[in-house]
């Protein structure tokens, strides 16, 4: 069997604040263990304020636990510095947010080539090439040289995803991707991403709200108050 693509250990998180009545502490996620296999389409799903994007950014390398160990392949996250872990969210993951953060500047060709050129990973040509085939995958050929302002807002999503798999992530990680499209375009973003995974193998963690989405993909982590309340694996 393959090695799993992200271990969590035992990970909590805990915030501290203070207030007049002193320090507050708040356990957000207070003891989660779980695996997440290479090629598995997970989507986390549980209410508003359950713990699903302090999970998922832990799960990046965004935020760091409180204890407990977090592992991307061999690589322990959780005591990573800042500088590693900014290597490591550059050259392994692809993030995509429910709001897309193009640069409004460059064109659609441009920002999906921006990471590449960052990491360097790929020369100049070779970004370009990628970066249009990218596109293309998500349906957006004919939209190289246009600005993230002349694109709908499903369509710049679409760029986005395009861009967060740029320097080939070993996991795809979307926090409420379609949480700011209307139906017919979710629609579309979330065939994308099913594809993606089909086709192309894509690892990928996806919070979402959407129960007949979740329904089409291989496992869902349901959160309750930052526990696993069901984790239940699918058959698609
Ligand atoms: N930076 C923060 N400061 C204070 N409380 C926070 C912070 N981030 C998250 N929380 C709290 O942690 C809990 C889980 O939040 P979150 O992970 O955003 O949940 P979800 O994404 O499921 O809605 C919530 O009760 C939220 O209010
Ligand atoms: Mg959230």
């Amino acid at each position: 069997m393959q090695k799993p693509i992200i271990r969590l250990e035992h990970v909590c998180k805990t915030l501290i604040s203070k207030s007049n009545e002193g320090i507050i502490e708040n356990t957000i996620l207070p003891d989660l263990s779980f695996n997440i296999e290479q090629g598995e389409f997970t989507a986390i799903t549980g209410p508003s304020g359950s713990g699903k994007t302090t999970l998922l950014y832990l799960m990046g390398g965004l935020d760091k636990p409180s204890s407990g160990k977090i592992f991307l392949n061999d690589w322990e996250i959780s005591q990573m510095n800042e500088d590693e872990l900014a290597v490591i969210r550059n050259d392994k993951l692809g993030f995509v947010y429910q709001f897309h953060f193009l640069l409004p500047e460059f064109s659609a060709l441009e920002n999906v080539m921006i990471p590449m050129l960052a990491r360097g990973k790929f020369g100049q040509k070779q970004a370009k090439e990628r970066a249009k085939a990218l596109l293309s995958q998500v349906g957006l050929y004919e939209k190289l040289s246009s600005k993230p302002n002349q694109l709908s807002g499903g369509q710049q999503q679409r760029v986005a995803i395009a861009r967060s798999l740029a320097n080939e992530p070993v996991v795809l990680l979307a926090d409420e991707p379609t949480g700011n499209l209307d139906s017919h375009n979710s629609a579309l973003i979330y065939d994308l991403f099913k594809r993606l995974n089909e086709e192309n193998g894509q690892s990928i963690i996806i919070v979402t709200h959407d129960e007949h989405f979740a329904s089409k993909t291989d496992r869902i982590l349901h959160l309750l108050d930052g526990r696993i309340d069901k984790d239940q694996v699918l058959h698609n």
